[in-house]
C-alpha cells in the first residue's frame, strides 16, 4: 500500500520523506487554510519536494471553472493530481481533465455508486472518506472493502485512496482490504510505529543493560 501524507505542512512532509514514507501528498482547502500559506506557493513547494502525486483541490462547483482551476493547479508541478469533488460537475471535469492526460483525484466519496461513476469518468484516484463515515456511526472501512470488490469485479484501474484516516488501525485495516493508497496525517503515520510492549520491552532491556556497567561506544 502506498502512503500519501494528508497535510500542507512542508516540515512534516520533509521529515517523513527522509524516511521514504512519502509516496505522495494530499491537500484540501481546509489543510491549505491550516497551513496559513498561499495555495500556489505551498503546492509548488510540496511538488518539488516529493516524487509522487501531489493532490491540489479545485474549489469551483461548476464544470467550466473547475476545469480552468484544474489547468491552473496542474501548472504548479509535473506531479500534480487535480482534485475534484464527487458531484456531477466534478465527474464531468474528471472526464475532461483525465482525457487530457492529467491525474485526477475524485474526492468526497461516500458510496460505492459514487466510486463506480468516478472510475467510469477516468479517475486516477478515488478518495472514500473513512473517518467521516465512522463519525456518523457507519463503517467507513466497509466502503473501502465494497469498492475493492466492485473495482476488482470489472478490472477498473482507478486506485482506491483511503482518506479521512484518523487512526493507525485505519491504516492496517485499509492495507488488509487492499486499498491501493492510504492518506493520513503525519501524526497517524508516526503512531504506526508505537506499541506498548515495544516500550515495555525496551525499558526492561535498558534497565538490565545498566546493571552490566558496560558501554558499546
Ligand atoms: C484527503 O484527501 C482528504 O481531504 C482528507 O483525508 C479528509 O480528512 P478529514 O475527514 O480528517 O478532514
Amino acid at each position: 500500500m502506498k502512503f500519501f501524507v494528508d497535510t500542507a505542512d512542508t516540515a512534516a512532509i520533509a521529515e517523513l520523506n527522509e524516511l521514504g514514507m512519502v509516496d505522495g501528498v494530499t491537500t484540501n482547502p481546509s489543510l491549505i487554510h491550516k497551513s496559513g500559506r498561499d495555495i500556489k506557493e505551498v503546492i509548488a513547494e510540496i511538488s518539488a519536494m516529493v516524487d509522487g502525486p501531489v493532490s491540489a483541490e479545485t474549489v469551483a462547483t461548476d464544470y467550466e471553472t473547475m476545469v480552468k482551476e484544474g489547468h491552473e493547479v496542474a501548472k504548479l508541478g509535473d506531479n500534480i493530481a487535480i482534485k475534484v469533488p464527487l458531484t456531477w460537475d466534478g465527474l464531468r471535469a474528471c472526464k475532461h481533465l483525465s482525457g487530457e492526460g492529467h491525474m485526477v483525484n475524485v474526492t468526497l466519496c461516500f458510496s460505492t455508486n459514487q466510486a463506480l461513476l468516478a472510475a467510469k469518468a477516468g479517475a486516477t484516484f478515488i478518495s472514500p472518506f473513512i473517518g467521516r463515515l465512522d463519525d456518523l456511526n457507519l463503517d467507513g472501512m466497509d466502503l473501502i472493502a465494497d469498492i475493492r470488490d466492485v473495482y476488482d469485479n470489472y478490472g477498473f484501474e482507478t486506485q482506491i485512496l483511503a482518506a479521512s484516516i484518523r487512526s493507525a488501525n485505519h491504516m492496517s485495516d485499509a492495507a488488509k482490504i487492499g486499498a491501493d493508497v492510504a492518506t493520513a496525517p503525519p501524526g497517524v503515520i508516526k503512531k504506526m510505529a508505537e506499541h506498548v510492549l515495544t516500550d515495555k520491552g525496551l525499558d526492561a532491556f535498558l534497565s538490565d543493560w545498566a546493571k552490566t556497567g558496560q558501554s558499546i561506544l
